[in-house]
């Protein structure tokens, strides 16, 4: 029987307090002459994309700085301006020959989009799906300030095409990007509630690429090992923002559920999540919040009864019986993100009643379906949102 994966990352990551300092040796080997900072107006305010700027300085490598992306969601308008950006900084003698994002999900994926089309042409949206990308983008190099949505890392980029309302997913292993720094340094002022919300999108990768029907050894032990630090640490880092050692446990914690969901997919939670994203544009990983408990439980007769033991275990419980193993499971992300504040209801974030059927049919041809280990139909997703509302 066939079994082998594939396992993409980055060439090199850079990271643990103070990591930053060797990103100078990174760039000294590349002989550039100009690079594109993608990021936005907090990002500079917080004095984080000075730090590199400095950097790039003292190596005479010239810049501009792309900083017209809004949270919380990444947009094709935003990636458009990037573009337009992009066109007007080139020319003959020096033209961009690397992306730098800085700061969370939202600017790693706008700067992998910008990276896309500046070397492919045409718009993002020819782009959506799986392996649509046939030439390598312009470089990147992402500086992350959050632990966090993991796509400092993967292959993956997540852009809203508002005039569908649909989160659309871009995948290739063409967006991976060459470098990551995650140093905690650049993750002290993350505001409370993304410490919240990224913080639980880390859970929501790990428990979907523990079950999901492409995982390997390799990727369950990074799954499950994110799982117990997040469940020790993710409080602790958003009870007290300035914790070191709890933010640098979750940074680890992030990569590692990155570095699982990128090589063994995500599942239902994310096909659902994606599209309350689209429609109602508010935070991904509080969607997941309130949504794994009940997708785990439609998934939980479709996984092995060890895996699910697995991951009891991981939450700090232990038991013989299969059916209380997935109660304590389910009540111990309730009782995780009850203690992150993350709200309890759908309804809560914005969803409507009359929208559920529209959500279930996009949630469909969401491409992290195919890793879920239990096939569900419309009225499976459209009977979720209902009980999630
Ligand atoms: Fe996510």
């Amino acid at each position: 029987m066939e079994n082998t994966h594939n396992f993409i990352l980055p060439k090199t990551n850079l990271i643990g307090i103070g990591a930053i300092k060797d990103l100078p040796n990174e760039l000294l080997a590349w002989k550039l002459s100009k690079a594109l900072i993608v990021t936005d107006k907090n990002m500079i305010s917080l004095g984080y994309v000075e730090n590199v700027e400095k950097i790039l300085k003292n190596l005479f490598i010239s810049y501009d700085i792309f900083d017209g992306i809004l949270h919380p969601n990444p947009t094709v308008s935003f990636v458009e301006d990037g573009l337009s950006y992009f066109k007007k900084g080139l020319n003959v003698l020096r033209n961009y020959k690397l992306i730098i994002s800085i700061g969370g999900g939202t600017n790693h994926d706008c700067a992998k989009a910008i990276a896309i089309v500046a070397t492919n042409g045409g718009s993002i949206i020819d782009y959506e799906g799986y392996n649509k990308v046939t030439k390598p983008p312009l470089p990147q190099i992402s500086i992350n300030t959050t632990a966090g949505s993991g796509a400092e890392l993967t292959m993956f980029a997540i852009i809203v095409d508002n005039s569908r309302k649909v989160k659309m997913t871009i995948a290739s292993p063409f967006l991976t990007p060459y470098i990551t720094v995650n140093d905690p340094i650049f993750m002290t002022t993350m505001p409370k509630e993304v410490t919240a919300s990224s913080g639980f999108d880390v859970v929501s990768h790990a428990i979907e690429a523990y079950v999901s029907t492409e995982a390997s050894p390799l990727t369950d032990s990074f799954a499950l090992d994110a799982i117990r630090i997040a469940f020790e640490y993710l409080p602790r880092a958003y009870e007290n923002g300035n914790d070191l050692e709890a933010k640098e446990k979750m940074m680890y914690a992030n990569i590692m559920a990155a570095m699982a969901f990128n090589n063994a997919g995500l599942g239902y939670v994310h096909s659902m999540a994606h599209q309350l994203g689209g429609f109602y544009g508010q935070t991904h990983g509080c969607y997941n919040g309130i949504l794994v408990p009940y997708v785990f439980e439609f998934n939980s007769a479709s996984i092995p009864k060890q895996r699910i033991m697995k991951l009891c275990e991981a939450m700090g419980a232990s038991t013989q019986d299969t059916s209380q193993a997935i109660d304590i499971i389910i009540d111990s992300i309730r009782r995780l993100t009850a203690k992150i504040e993350i709200p309890g209801k759908l309804r809560e974030m914005g969803l409507k009643e009359n929208d559920i059927e529209t959500l279930s049919q996009n949630a469909m041809k969401d491409i992290t379906v195919f890793t879920n280990p239990r096939k569900g139909s419309v009225e499976d997703f459209m009977s979720l949102f209902k009980s999630a509302y």
